[in-house]
């Protein structure tokens, strides 16, 4: 059966190259980077070099790249890593769970957290974020581009808000990295998280740029590896593969391989809505208007399960999701969609697509013709479709 893969946001397939890049650190190339002899020396330098890779992809120096076990440890290593007892934290209603809970679990600790609503489009507003510091803001920590929906946020105005103010910010880039090109200094952040399975390297790794002169205090306590920052033996393949993948990311938008992306997204929804309008009206997107990474999109189809018409679909052979792959299978509907203004059964009804560099065209005309006989058979059996109104906007 034909399998088409557009769930790129939960989770990249490795490239070719990256494999290949990886492959000799899991077998001949084994040393401990730590060791001094030639095998360390080897593991090392190729751990160097793709602190290199990472640092070129953000445009930071190599010596603020602080590998990590992937994006959730990232974002904790920035929060706990800042916030202490008493310190107030301004975050958003939409983040991923790797900042919120941890957000969450700063509160227990005697954090104050302010969570910023976002708009329809889900957008914060950096004059939401301005008026919510307090004498005690210790940390921004607000996303680059939405995980579900793709919405790229106003980072720059943040940072530049985080700057004025003398407050740490801190953005969870892990879904804009190697689909919107970044530059730390542009968004004036300090820390800035990603992890590589995001962009077509392993799973189990990422990185935390960390701005120069900021002090962080360590999550995991022991050798002094990546300088004090994070401790444990490094992950020595997987650093090697996001390194690959950095550079390749680099590579592809050299090449205009996300204006490629932006154009089979673009007809993917567009097409979609177009079938959509000549029926009941029944669909529209999620952060209309609002700047997007290139990969992603995210439509609401009326009276539609999502759990259900993803079942359908993969019976189909074609992978979506409905949002944030930790929840998939949970019954509540999408936090970020909710916080956008969706209702329970709209944000139920809503289903993420998200490219990656292996998808062709054809995947498009694939998921085009399945999505549309899928909704419109499940409508067919449900029996409060004919009683869900048009779309009036
Ligand atoms: C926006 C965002 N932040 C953080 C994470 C967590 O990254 P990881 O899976 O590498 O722990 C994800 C993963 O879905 C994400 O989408």
């Amino acid at each position: 059966m034909r399998r088409v893969y557009l769930d790129n946001n939960a989770t990249t397939p490795v490239l070719p190259e990256v494999l290949e890049a990886m492959r000799p650190y899991f077998g001949e190339r084994f040393g401990n980077a730590s060791s001094i002899h030639h095998h360390g020396q080897e593991t090392r330098a190729a751990v160097e070099r793709a602190r290199e890779s990472v640092a070129a992809l953000l445009g930071c120096r190599a010596s603020e790249i602080v590998f990590t076990s992937g994006g959730t440890e990232a974002d904790n290593l920035a929060i706990f890593g800042l916030a202490r007892a008493g310190d107030h934290v301004i975050t958003s209603t939409i983040e991923h769970h790797a900042v919120l809970n941890a957000c969450k679990h700063l509160e227990a600790k005697g954090c104050e957290v302010t969570c910023i609503p976002v708009d329809g489009r889900g957008l914060v507003d950096p004059a939401d974020v301005k008026r919510a510091i307090r004498p005690n803001t210790r940390l921004i920590a607000i996303m680059f581009a939405n995980n579900e929906t793709g919405v790229v946020q106003p980072v720059a105005e943040i940072g530049r808000i985080g700057a004025e103010a003398d407050i740490y910010f801190h953005t969870d880039a892990v879904q804009g990295a190697g689909k919107a090109v970044i530059d730390v200094n542009k968004v004036g952040c300090d820390l800035l998280a990603i992890s590589g399975h995001k962009l077509h390297g392993p799973q189990g790794v990422g990185a935390l740029y960390v701005r120069k002169g900021t002090q962080l205090e360590p999550l995991l306590y022991g050798g002094s590896h990546e300088r004090s920052r994070r401790a444990g033996t490094e992950n020595v393949p997987g650093i090697v593969g996001l390194g690959k993948a950095a550079e390749l990311a680099i590579a592809g938008f050299e090449r205009g391989d996300d204006q490629g992306m932006a154009a089979a997204r673009d007809r993917l929804e567009r097409e979609l809505l177009e079938i959509e309008a000549t029926g009941l009206n029944g669909a529209d997107l999620n952060g209309e208007r609002a700047p997007r990474v290139p990969n992603t999109t995210n439509i609401y189809f009326d009276g539609i399960d999502g759990e259900a018409l993803i079942i359908a679909l993969d019976l189909k052979g074609l992978a979506v999701s409905t949002g944030a792959a930790c929840s998939s299978g949970a019954i509540e509907p999408s936090h970020v969609l909710t916080a956008m203004g969706l209702t329970r059964d709209r944000a139920k009804a809503s289903i993420r697509f998200s490219f990656g560099k292996q998808n062709a065209p054809e995947d498009v005309d694939f998921a085009l013709g399945l999505v549309a006989t899928t909704v419109a058979r499940l409508r067919e059996l449900s029996p409060v479709w004919n009683k869900v109104p048009a779309r009036t906007t």
